[in-house]
């Protein structure tokens, strides 16, 4: 359990973290984005206790890591597991030394640091591997024995930052798979920092957006995408390429987000008072599932100007539309 409470961190007269407030339960993984320089990792190092907070708390487990230091703070500490971008493992270290590292520091008996770390590597998927130098093992085997030994002190938190930049996709979600069952496993509170939108749409169940140190927005990742005015939830719909329109009318997208399918979303658009008669082009269109909401988008090309009122009629049937520059590709939201 991580709960960040008015944490605002200053370096000098730089305002890095300006009173942000955050809650991961056991369980929960919470995707924290947000521009280059925005306060992200120095989130992290708060949480894990690598930095003092200016002001505010983090609390861990229930306990205000900033009222504790020496053995207390060092102790604490262990109840967070932190992984990094292209884990930073020891080169000359195999595998399993590499896993045993926070238990060696911890003095743990030869015999039972043996035990754990063939535990986690088996938990992995590396029990094949122990014995290998990381330069022998491919980036994702690498993040996995980074992650198994973020695991070895048993913390109920993790932090990811940016764990899985600079992974493939297929990797990636990989990877992405294996914090997503051990938070299950373990109960644990994951904070992954990431400016991935798809990790986050994969296995995120809350995202904060941090922006020059403040909270910009939050929610869980279903309410942002069942909320047409969030910038966020907008950012979660999926990029579907489209064709190009062979008229030269407006180009409008449309999307809907639900708890129920409902499956005449892109009739209401042809229902739209003004549209018979219109030639209208389905650029693109789809629909699919996000962590238990309907999503559907649709960019649509309309031979002229689209029917007067029709966000209006939209919305009364909660679709979200807005006309876009006729190139709709990535999204500019
Ligand atoms: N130890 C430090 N001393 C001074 N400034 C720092 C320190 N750590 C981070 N910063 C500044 O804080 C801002 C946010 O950095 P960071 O947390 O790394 O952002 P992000 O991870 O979102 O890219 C940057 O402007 C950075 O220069
Ligand atoms: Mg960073």
């Amino acid at each position: 359990m991580i709960e960040i409470e008015g944490l605002t961190k200053r370096f000098g007269d730089h305002t890095v973290l300006d009173d942000v407030s955050l809650t991961v339960a056991p369980g929960e993984i919470l995707a924290v984005v947000g521009p280059s320089g925005a306060g992200k990792s120095t989130l992290s190092r708060c949480v894990s206790a690598l930095e003092q907070p200016t002001r505010g708390q983090v609390r861990v487990d229930g306990q205000d890591f900033s009222r504790l230091d020496g053995a207390a703070l060092r102790s604490a500490r262990r109840r967070v597991g932190v992984i990094f971008q292209s884990a930073p493992l020891l080169r000359r270290r195999t595998a399993a030394q590499n896993v045993a590292l926070p238990l060696e520091y911890l003095h743990a008996t030869p015999e039972s640091a043996r035990e754990r770390v063939s535990t986690l590597l088996e938990r992995v998927g590396l029990a094949e591997r122990a014995d290998y130098l990381p330069a022998q093992l491919s980036g994702g085997q690498q993040q996995r024995v980074g992650i198994a030994r973020a695991l070895a002190l048993a913390p109920s938190n993790l932090l990811a930052d940016e764990a899985t930049s600079g992974l493939d996709p297929a990797t990636t979600t990989s990877i992405l798979h294996l914090l997503d069952e051990l938070r299950t496993e373990m109960g644990l509170s994951i904070i992954l920092i990431t400016h991935e939108m798809d990790v986050v749409r994969e296995i995120a169940d809350s995202v904060a957006r941090l922006d020059a140190g403040r909270i910009a927005e939050y929610g869980s990742v279903s309410d942002l995408l069942l909320d047409p005015t969030s910038s966020l939830g907008h950012q979660l719909l999926p990029d579907r390429p489209a064709v190009p329109a062979t008229t030269a009318g407006e180009t409008w997208q449309v999307s809907y987000a639900s708890r129920e399918v409902a499956g005449d979303w892109l009739t209401a658009i042809t229902s739209a008072p003004g549209a018979a008669g219109t030639r209208i082009e389905v650029l693109s269109a789809s629909i699919e599932a996000i962590r238990g909401v309907a999503v559907g988008r649709a960019v649509l090309a309309f031979e002229g100007a689209a029917p007067r009122g029709l966000a209006e009629h939209l919305r009364e049937r909660g679709l979200h539309a807005r006309p876009v520059a006729a190139t709709v590709e990535k999204d500019a939201a």
